[in-house]
Order: structure tokens, then sequence, then C-alpha cells
């Protein structure tokens, strides 16, 4: 058996039998006026963090859902489009698509705004996306991807590329490792179907999203998410994970590099009433301006005396100058 092979016989059991809190952390699931999240669904929450960003979704997307799980965030998405297939959810494993399907069916008994034609789900895997080029505004999945291994990763995010349109919106949540995964977790298949050792550091997801062509990535938020204790995982010391929302944008990459956002702002506090550094940057004095890191560094190195850069808040929702 592959790890994948793994992976998916690992999901058909938590399918047909519900593992409650597998990986979510404990907050509950997003909930919105009017929506109500069958319980069924609730109980199949596999997700780290969410890909649903409310605020972004009011033009109905179509959206790509790779890896259903219990159809929690393909209900959510849906939510927001509410049309015949806008959601079209893409699932390798038969009794996941099942799950989904019934819970989906119960969703449209508990909202009368809901049908379960919004959602189309699709026999398929991540690395052959059922659409057409070009064919979607949001590529979405929470707590897959972590599951595979470096190269298989960066055909996923490639496929994620192709499938979106110029200007469209990968929106992920995984965990990441704050250090390196020793080498025995790593091949352990089954903690990694679990999302527990396939994590990479963030330097190394984030570079692999920017590898598969995305110009810009926004970081949503970063919390604990699980803690690999020394003698359990037979570990030096312990190791943290953490959860990383993110939404990677299919724009250029500029010359000079990515734009990542990670909640800095650059405050000018030099004598004029105006900063620009002409390249595009204005800063008003004493007023913060959200820059990604790049700029951010840039722009310290410029002005060591006149500006002073803030740190990640690693929660940005846009809006930045860069
Ligand atoms: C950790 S669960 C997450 C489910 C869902 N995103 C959620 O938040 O509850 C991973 C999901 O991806 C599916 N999956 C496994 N291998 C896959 C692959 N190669 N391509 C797409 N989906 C896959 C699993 O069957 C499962 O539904």
């Amino acid at each position: 058996m592959t790890y994948l092979e793994t992976a998916a016989e690992f999901y058909r059991e938590v399918a047909e039998t519900p593992q409650v809190g597998l990986c979510c952390v404990q907050s509950s699931p997003l909930q919105f006026p009017g929506l109500k999240i069958p319980v069924s669904m609730q109980e199949m929450n596999y997700g780290c963090g969410t890909t649903v960003h409310p605020t972004e979704l009011n033009h109905q997307p179509t959206v790509l859902y790779v890896g259903v799980g219990g159809g929690l965030e393909a209900l959510q998405f849906a939510y927001f489009s509410r049309r015949a297939s806008a959601v079209i959810a893409v699932e390798p494993v038969a009794a996941m698509r099942e799950a989904a399907t019934r819970n989906l069916e119960i969703a449209a008994t508990e909202n009368s705004w809901f049908n379960p034609n919004f959602v189309e789900i699709r026999t398929g895997d991540a690395f052959n996306l059922p659409v057409a080029d070009a064919s979607v505004d949001i590529v979405a999945q929470n707590c897959l991807f972590n599951i595979f291994e470096p190269e298989d990763l960066t055909r996923a995010l490639k496929e994620a590329y192709r499938v979106l349109k110029p200007g469209g919106r990968l929106q992920m949540s995984d965990p990441i490792a704050t250090s390196p995964i020793p080498v025995h977790l790593q091949q352990d298949e089954r903690l990694r179907a679990m999302c527990l050792s396939g994590a990479l550091t963030y330097q190394e997801y984030t570079q692999r999203i920017i590898d598969a062509g995305f110009g810009q990535i926004e970081i949503r938020a970063r919390r604990p998410y699980r803690l690999l204790d020394a003698p359990t995982y037979n570990l030096e010391e312990n190791l943290l994970l953490e959860s990383l929302d993110s939404v990677a944008f299919k724009v250029a990459i500029p010359e000079d590099g990515a734009c990542i956002f990670t909640g800095k702002t650059a405050i000018y506090c030099g004598g004029e009433s105006l900063f620009d550094d002409g390249a595009g940057h204005l800063l008003q004095r004493g007023i913060p301006a959200d820059v990604c890191d790049k700029t951010a560094a840039k722009l310290a190195a410029l002005e060591p005396e006149k500006i002073i850069t803030t740190d990640s808040t690693w929660h940005y929702n846009g809006g930045g100058c860069c």
C-alpha cells in the first residue's frame, strides 16, 4: 500500500465510524445567521481551522473544495453562493462521498435556504481535479495537503493553480511544524493520515505555495494545534504543531519576490507628514500601514531611525499596500 492508499483507507474508516475531535481544535464550527449545521456533520469536522472567510464571499463564487470530509465547509461555502453546483467537492473515498451526501441531505431538512444541488460531489483527487483550467474562483482544502509528501504537495498546489481563474484564491488550513518532524514520524503512514506527522515548517510550506506560482499569500490565523510529546512520539523534546489558515492569490510573482502578509505594519515617525519610498508605499506620519513582510524589511532597512515595523500578528484580512 502507498501512503496515499493508507490515507484513503483511514478516511474510509472515519467516514463509516466518525471520530469526534480527530483534527479539529476546540473551537466550534463557524455559525452564520440561519445556518444550522447537522450534528452528524459536526461529528465529522475533520478540519484544523477554517477556509471560509465570510467577508469575501459576497459574489456567489464558484468554489472547488478538495477532500469533502463530512461536508461541513462545503455547506458553509454553499451558504454564501446559494446556486446549483456553486460548490464542487472532490473526494476520492467512496464512503466519504456517501457520508457527505447523507449529511447534506440532512442539512437540507434543517435549512430552508439550502438545496443539496448547491454542492456537487465529484469523484477525483487533489492531483487530478475534474474541472477545466481557470474555471473556479476559489479552491479550498482543510487539513488535507499536510498529509502529502513534499513533492505530492507541490503537485496538488500546481493543480489548484491550474483550475483557478486569474486572481483566484487558494484558501487552506493545515498543520505546520515549529521544527522539522523527524523522519521516523514522517514515515509513519497512519500518523501522516491523521494529520500528525506530515506537516512542514512555516518556511517550507509557504515556499512551496510560492513555487507553485502564487504571487501573494495572506496569513489569516496561526494557532497551537497539537503537541507531539517526547515520550509518546519517541522524540528528544516535545514538538508543537500549529494550524495555519492562509489565502494564496493566483497573481504574478513580483520581480523582487512574492508578498506574504502576516499582519506587520510600518509606521513613519520622521519629521515630515508623509513618507514616500518611491516604490509605491506612502506612509502617513504616526499611522500604521499594512505591509507585507518583504516591504517591512525593506522599509526598516531604508530608514531605521524613522520607520518602525511592528511584529506579525498572524491575522491579516486584506487591504495592504503592496
Ligand atoms: C482531514 S480530512 C478533512 C475533511 C474536511 N476538509 C474537513 O474539514 O472536515 C481529509 C479529507 O480528504 C480526503 N482525501 C484523502 N486523500 C485525498 C486525495 N488524494 N485527494 C483529495 N482528497 C483526499 C479524505 O477522504 C477526507 O475527506
